[in-house]
């Protein structure tokens, strides 16, 4: 069987062996309706509490500020919706930045045809925003500031308790899409005050398909899928109890081994950036210091089309993507790349490499052996690089 060597962990990423084994009983065993009373049901609807309470856990969160989703995308839209529902039916004004995932940025677009206007705050040259900047932009209007964690194209960290301290000052609610944070970097919503937080457990080795909203106590949140009743009501619909156990299983796992694993990825990442940037012309994107422990981006100069880079790195059994796993075979710049002010063609050249602990130390190798290679190769094609 051929070696790959995946480096592609923010698109998604392998479901360990802990969370494979919480779910699987859950398809076969307890595979009950946890809305039922008999003992299935009962069983299911222990299970389900018992999940919540382990990711509320995780991010220092209680139970019931816990709500489970379909994954980072329903997440975001349903925080969105419920902060504009809550403060002002009719309108009113939204802050965000133009390096938002789209499952923010479309979800913004929407609501601009409802009344609502948006700013979209732009990026410094790391991808990084700042309180003074959002203080800028607050006005009497604003009901929301949504602004991400960290940023799944370019990998920086942003400082999202001071933006959340100044968004309060204002008495604004504050979301977080922290979908490429969670399990990743250190997470305690009460020290980031944040009142609305995404997560989508494919994103650290937990199933597809399943993600969660943490909605602070003292805000409701608005409810989203009306039917049955489940999730209080808010988001109806039988739950997805083999995914929601996993998604337990894998952040339960994830946090536990954060700081081995951080030394781990960090150690992985650093001999990786180092080597990378040997290939004349290369440029680091997104924060060098600020940065997810697993993820390194890149910009060549002179590129024209990371799809072919991916390509040919696909070829050599390298998994790897230029930005957005939505849109892997574009060949349009990344918006994260052009709104951190890269030219449109530099940005077209985009290579992400996003590890996890699985990753070994002989495949960065591997990697750090054939990226210059395929690089050289690609700019001797005359019109392609
Ligand atoms: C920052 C960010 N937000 C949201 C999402 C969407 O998450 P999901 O794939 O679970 O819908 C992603 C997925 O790539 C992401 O990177």
């Amino acid at each position: 069987m051929k070696e790959i060597i995946y480096a592609d962990n923010s698109a998604t990423t392998v479901v360990s062996e802990k969370s494979l084994a919480a779910m699987l009983p859950c398809f076969r065993d307890n595979y009950g309706n946890p809305s039922a009373i008999y003992a299935y049901g009962q069983d299911a609807k222990k299970l389900l509490e018992d999940s919540r309470r382990t990711v509320a856990k995780a991010i220092g969160a209680l139970n019931n500020e816990i709500y489970f989703t379909s994954g980072g995308t329903e997440s975001d839209n349903w925080a969105i919706i419920s902060a504009c529902e809550l403060k002002n039916k009719t309108g009113g004004h939204i802050i965000s930045t133009a390096i938002e995932h789209n499952a923010v940025l479309r979800t913004l677009e929407k609501l601009k045809g409802k009344g609502y206007e948006i700013t979209l705050l732009k990026p410094d040259k790391n991808g990084q925003i700042t309180p003074e900047q959002l203080e800028n932009a607050i006005r009497k209007d604003t009901v929301l500031v949504s602004v991400m964690m960290a940023n799944n194209v370019v990998g920086t960290i942003l400082p999202i308790k001071d933006l959340c301290e100044t968004a309060h000052k204002h008495r604004i609610v504050f979301h977080t899409d922290a979908v490429q944070a969670a399990a990743h970097i250190p997470i305690d919503v009460r020290s980031l005050g944040v009142d609305l937080l995404s997560m989508s457990a494919h994103k650290f080795h937990g199933p597809k398909g399943v993600g969660a909203l943490f909605v602070k106590l003292a805000l409701k949140p608005a409810a989203y899928i009306t039917g049955g009743g489940q999730e209080k009501g808010y988001r109806s619909g039988t739950e997805n109890v083999p995914g929601i156990v996993g998604m337990a299983a894998a952040i339960e796992e994830g946090v536990e081994n954060l700081q081995n694993n951080t030394r781990h990825l960090t150690v992985l990442r650093d001999k990786l950036i180092e080597h990378t940037l040997k290939i004349p012309g290369t440029c680091l994107t997104g924060d060098p210091d600020k940065r997810l422990p697993g993820h390194a981006s890149f910009v060549f100069d002179g590129g024209k089309n990371g799809v072919h880079l991916i390509n040919m790195l696909n070829e050599a059994d390298i998994y790897a993507s230029s930005g957005s796993a939505c849109s892997a075979s574009s060949t349009e710049a990344p918006h994260v790349l052009t709104a951190m002010g890269y030219d449109p063609k530099i940005a077209q050249s985009a290579l992400r490499i996003s590890l996890s602990h699985y990753n070994t130390e002989k495949e960065i190798d591997t990697i750090n052996k054939k990226l210059p290679l395929l690089v050289a190769e690609l700019r001797q094609r005359k019109g392609q690089y």
